[in-house]
């Protein structure tokens, strides 16, 4: 999709997609569950109290994390790259009576085809780990927000339930390749700042919060506990 972008980024792309096909789930109606992430619930609330008018759920999956996140703006965009991952996910808006308020595209991360400064608040999970550039991907993010708006985003940590998966596969110090040939990379606080610093951003507020998934049909057959560095960025000016 972008130039300049490290293949093996550019390569997930269609595995993701596939990850989401009807036959890789068995049966079941998605592949990360229903309940949303509590910090949906959060950056919702965040992203109302500044008066949001759009907002961004990039990636959005399949979908669990829409139904908050619709609470945080009039206008919800919905983007990713998986259109079979958008298919479920427009299903999930239909049943909590919210399509009206949600935009759907297929966009990239690396290049959304948004307009500057034109997001008022981003929700950016489970993604920017799994990046071997997760820089590009934030100089994008920054370049859509309006001054003003906020970035909401995670890294997981080395506590998180994924480095002792007994399929994944140490590539080096933090770095792995998961069952599914996914790139999963984790961070503590320095590599966090050092990410930002690079990209010349500045932190706005960052906790480590852990919390549990239940199965992810024919990913992660098991109840786990994620851990992650929850972070905030805000764009100047506005
Ligand atoms: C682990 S899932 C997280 C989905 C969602 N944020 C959630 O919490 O349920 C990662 C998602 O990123 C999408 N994705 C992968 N590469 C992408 C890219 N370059 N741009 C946008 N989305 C991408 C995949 O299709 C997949 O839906």
């Amino acid at each position: 999709m972008t130039t300049g972008v490290p293949s093996r980024d550019t390569e997930a792309i269609p595995l993701w997609n596939n990850a989401y096909e009807p036959a890789q789930l068995g049966g079941a109606a998605n592949l990360w569950g229903d309940p949303p992430v509590p910090f949906a619930h959060t950056a919702a609330e965040m992203f109302a109290a500044a008066s949001a008018s759009v907002i961004l759920d990039l990636p959005c999956g399949d979908g669990r994390n829409l139904p908050p996140l619709a609470n945080g703006a009039p206008i919800l965009l919905a983007g990713d790259t998986s259109l079979n991952a958008m298919a479920i996910a427009e299903k999930v808006t239909d049943r909590a009576g919210i399509r009206g308020n949600v935009v759907f595209i297929r966009t990239d991360v690396f290049d959304t085809g948004l307009l500057d400064n034109s997001i008022d608040g981003i929700f950016c999970w489970d993604l920017l780990g799994h990046l071997t550039n997760p820089e590009d991907a934030l100089r994008e993010l920054y370049r859509i927000t309006r001054p003003g708006g906020t970035i909401v985003a995670n890294m997981w940590t080395m506590n998180d339930c994924q480095v002792s998966d007994p399929l994944i596969k140490e590539i080096a110090p933090k770095e792995y390749i998961d069952h599914f040939d996914f790139y999963c990379r984790f961070y503590d606080r320095d590599d966090l700042d050092a990410l930002l610093d690079c990209v010349g951003l500045a932190l706005d507020s960052v906790e480590v919060a852990s919390w549990w998934e239940p199965p992810h049909a024919g990913y992660r057959d098991y109840e786990h506990q994620h851990e992650s560095l929850i972070f905030t960025v805000k764009k100047s000016g506005g």
